[in-house]
């Protein structure tokens, strides 16, 4: 089996060293625009096999969509990254025409891929992968929910001072620091709510952290973050290829499920070897019924954007 990963920056090569590193393929295809860079990272990251002990072979490729002909996988991670101080949605102009080109070019090399889009603004650029491959819309996953839901247990783990293995708690909404809702109704510490151990003040806090800890990190790094983004999108590699069935929130496209139609949002899904198989339903109560139709009108509007390409 082949996995290939687009754009070779930090969250590209990062990603696929965590799949390299989980052996999920025969061979992981490494493809950047800039001349002779996915050849380096990846003759880099083959000099690790005998140190971590893995056996997939890495490839990278300068802009040579053939040798990612037949992917099981597509992870597309090309575009620029924020600065400290911008959001992921100014990223749109530059990065929608890098993402529509991409699609085209991998899909035609790999038509049964499942594509994961991790470029931002990734709401959008998970829309115009579905609108631009054509490609059933369970094979179109965009990474962000995973990511969000991630920072959201670190966070909850620091406040309650426990291993984030024994939280479960989940964003779902859009992938922007306004959009996302991380939801602390449900978020439990083995079986309890989180809110019988932390007060409303606390759990507000954590929210708002969840909320900007990518900005965080920008600012913090001077681009975005690379270690979570790329291991929360090789968790995801893993879950389609091994068809673990897990459940993870991801952005798909909403056919009328959580109230919302013709755009890709976060919600809780079941990821397989088709892709995303179903989607489960939180029950969501008024409140953030009307925090995720914000979240949509949001992602909408970003979305209009994209009849200028
Ligand atoms: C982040 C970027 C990858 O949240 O969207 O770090």
């Amino acid at each position: 089996m082949k996995i290939t990963v687009i754009g070779a920056g930090n969250v590209g090569a990062t990603c696929a060293e965590s799949i390299v590193r989980m052996e999920l393929a025969e061979e992981l295809v490494l493809l950047d625009i800039r001349e002779g860079f996915a050849e380096g990272k990846a003759m880099d990251m083959n000099q690790t096999s005998t140190l971590h002990g893995f056996h997939t072979k890495v490839t990278g490729v300068t802009n040579d969509y053939k040798s990612t002909s037949n992917s099981a996988v597509i992870v597309i991670t090309s575009g620029l990254p924020r600065k400290p101080g911008m959001t992921r949605e100014e990223l749109i102009g530059t990065n929608a025409g890098i993402v529509k080109s991409v699609v085209t070019q991998s899909i035609a090399e790999s038509p049964e891929a499942v594509v994961v889009v991790i470029s931002n603004p990734m709401d959008t650029m998970t829309y115009l992968a579905v609108k631009q491959s054509g490609l059933s819309k369970n094979k179109i996953i965009g990474m962000g929910g995973i990511l969000d839901s991630s920072r959201f247990k670190y966070y909850l783990s620091e406040a309650l001072d426990c291993p984030p293995s024994d939280l479960q708690a989940s964003v779902i909404g859009g992938h922007g620091d306004k959009t996302m809702i991380p939801l602390t109704r449900l978020a439990s510490y083995q079986s309890t709510p989180v809110s019988t151990h932390l007060s409303n003040e606390n759990l507000n806090a954590v929210k708002a952290s969840t909320m900007i800890g990518g900005a965080t990190l920008t600012g913090l790094i001077g681009t975005s973050a690379w270690y979570a983004p790329g291991a929360a999108g090789a968790a995801l590699v893993a879950s389609i290829v091994n068809d673990q069935k897990r459940i993870f929130p991801c952005c798909v496209y909403l056919d009328g499920e959580y109230g919302e139609s013709d755009i890709c949002l976060g919600v809780p899904v079941v990821i397989g070897k088709g892709g995303w198989e179903k989607i489960i339903d939180y029950q969501l109560n008024d409140s953030e019924k009307e925090a995720f139709a914000k979240s949509a009108d949001a992602v909408r509007s970003m979305n209009s954007v994209l009849e200028d390409f």
